[in-house]
């Protein structure tokens, strides 16, 4: 399996406050990635880094072999950029390529459903769907993928014109899933989908996020506080604690690590 997203040394500032440091990870083209953690650990802050969000202040972001997002400053950084761009040159390699845009990031294939979902409230299902579509031109398309939504999340096709405040916290969670589908990422960046929900309606989240995995062949990287359902779903898990990565191997071995068991299984 080749690597899709890769994650090197990266660190992100707020202020005086290290939010992460040196962190790196690897997500592999079709799996499921889970990323565990503590309230305030800095899960957000890593999703919100790959997508160019918050700056770096040290490391590298590269996805498909092509670099994202890059701190610039720091030493470390030139052998490795060297090595990822194929350059010959060190002198004139100066600091390296500059981070993307967002809008440029998601143009390459990556869509993030933030926390706490961020829908827009007043607009209908139907209208925030195709707000996940700003990028895609062309209409035939925008029509195709609309229709493969309400076919895939019908309660969605039975509320198209409902404005989407009327919808329960589920829906709307499965609404924001849609609307970063519109533009057929081939990355799926999940902050906390299960965020307040019942675990059933977590359950149904969770079982649609592996279809649109193994179906559509998405790669998903998932984060979440529901360590347990979290890494029963993916593939690998890497576990966060004050901004550093602790842990990181198969969700499997995971599951049984004591000290996983211990901190965050409740056991
Ligand atoms: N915009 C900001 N300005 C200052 N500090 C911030 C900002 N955003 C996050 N932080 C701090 O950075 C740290 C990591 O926050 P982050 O939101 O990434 O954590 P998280 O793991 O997503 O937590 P949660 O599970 O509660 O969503 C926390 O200490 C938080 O207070
Ligand atoms: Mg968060």
């Amino acid at each position: 399996m080749s690597e899709l997203l890769t994650i090197e040394n990266i660190g992100v500032t707020y202020g005086n406050i290290r939010a992460l440091h040196d962190v790196s990870m690897h997500v592999k083209e079709g799996n499921i990635v889970c990323l565990i953690g503590a309230n305030g650990a800095g899960k957000s802050t890593l999703l919100k880094a790959i997508v160019g969000l918050e700056p770096l202040v040290t490391g590298i972001i590269s996805y498909k072999g092509t670099v994202i997002g890059n701190s610039q400053n720091s030493n470390s950084n030139k052998r490795r950029l060297i090595q990822l761009l194929n350059f010959r040159d060190k002198k004139k390699l100066h600091h390296g390529p500059k981070s993307l845009r967002t809008d440029e990031i998601a143009s390459l294939g990556i869509a993030m459903v933030p926390e706490g979902r961020r829908v827009f409230a007043d607009m209908t299902v139907e209208e925030n769907l195709d707000m996940g579509a700003f990028l895609v031109e062309d209409e035939a398309m925008i029509t195709k993928k609309k229709k493969e939504m309400y076919d895939f999340f019908p309660i969605l096709g039975a509320r198209r014109k409902q404005k989407t405040r009327s919808l329960s916290g589920g829906e709307q969670q499965m609404m924001a899933i849609a609307r970063a589908l519109m533009a057929s990422p081939k990355l799926l960046l999940l902050d906390e989908p299960g965020l307040g929900l019942a675990p059933l309606i977590i359950q149904d989240i969770f079982e649609k996020i592996a279809i649109i995995n193994r179906e559509e062949n998405v790669t998903v990287f998932l984060v979440e506080q529901n360590a347990r359902m979290a890494l029963k779903l993916s593939d690998e898990g890497y576990v966060m604690e004050n901004g550093v990565i602790v842990l990181s191997d198969t969700s499997q071995a995971l599951l049984e690590n004591e000290k996983v068991r211990a901190a965050y299984l409740g056991e």
